[in-house]
């Protein structure tokens, strides 16, 4: 029986982000706009509020400058609105996130197509979208992008790679499936309507898995020596009463047997996403100071 490497995200999303406080600091001696980020979170959910800490935090360490935005959970529509067109218009923020998901009352698809496309740094704006699936530069979703950037780490060039994203949300599949699709991938995107999909699983030389079904994908569904990338964050209970633990989409006991290289959970993609954050923000600003930006790693 094999044994898959097992990928690091936390040491190669430390790496991303080390790249990212240099390119910020050397801004900053350059005489350059300091990179701003405004996260905007909207009610009390305990995952956002955790999710929105980290970010405040990493980027802070990366010499982001971040302004938080806590609006209580009865927050309007309009006044949510009308917030987002005062940080388009703020030359000191670069990037802005509506962290998801919004109360009810709010539409958020009308939130996130306020957000000024230059300043879209979650890449969820149509005009991002769109000059993805049309091979113009871009914003793109962090999530994916980490993946990407995990992804060409393995296996260097992914041209000609079958590769399948299981899942078709706006925020995971769809993109991953362009970012693979524009590195010349040879792309499949399936979901809860594919026939066959463990056959069709197996013939994928990268699968993505974003579906957010706790372990999913067996072993037997991963064709021997593949990258399985699992963007899963699934909480189920432990063995211990009254406890629970965090599990992927994929079967990891079973796929670690099988596939050449697979992202753990937790500490596999998980980190990539707000090291990608960071990235984004730097991208942003320079973007809209009209500065070279040079990829991180
Ligand atoms: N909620 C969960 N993931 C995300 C994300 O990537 N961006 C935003 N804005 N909200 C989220």
């Amino acid at each position: 029986m094999s044994q898959a490497k097992i990928i690091d995200g936390n040491a190669v999303a430390a790496d991303v982000r080390a790249a990212v406080a240099a390119r910020v600091a050397a801004l900053k001696a350059s005489g350059a706009p300091v990179p701003g980020l405004a996260v905007v979170l909207v009610g009390e959910d305990p995952a956002s509020q955790v999710y929105v800490r980290n970010k405040n935090k990493r980027a802070a360490e990366a010499g982001i400058a971040s302004f938080e935005h806590h609006l209580p959970a009865d927050t309007s529509e309009a006044d949510l609105l009308a917030l987002v067109e005062r940080l388009n218009l703020d030359p000191a923020v670069h990037g802005i996130l509506v962290q998801l998901p919004l109360p009810e009352q709010i539409d958020a698809q009308k939130v996130l197509d306020s957000i000024h496309p230059s300043k879209d740094v979650d890449g969820f704006h149509p005009f991002n979208v769109g000059r993805l699936a049309t091979g113009g530069a871009a914003l793109v979703p962090c999530t994916p992008l980490g993946c990407l950037l995990l992804a060409k780490r393995e296996l260097g060039s992914l041209a000609g790679k079958r590769a399948i994203v299981v899942g078709r949300s706006n925020i995971v599949g769809k993109p991953m499936a362009q970012l693979l699709l524009r590195e010349s991938a040879t792309v499949t995107v399936a979901h809860s309507r594919t026939q066959d999909l463990p056959g069709e699983c197996r013939r994928a030389d990268i699968l993505v898995a974003a579906v957010g079904r706790p372990e999913m994908i067996r072993g037997d569904w991963i064709k021997p020596g593949a990258l399985v990338l699992d963007v899963g964050i699934n909480r189920v209970p432990a063995a211990e009463p009254g406890k629970t633990r965090l599990v992927g989409d994929v079967a990891f006991a079973e796929a670690v047997t099988v596939a050449g290289a697979i992202t753990p959970v937790p500490g596999g993609i998980g980190p990539m996403t707000i090291a990608m954050l960071l990235r984004n923000v730097l991208e942003a600003c320079c973007r809209i100071h009209d500065l070279p930006f040079e990829d991180v790693l």
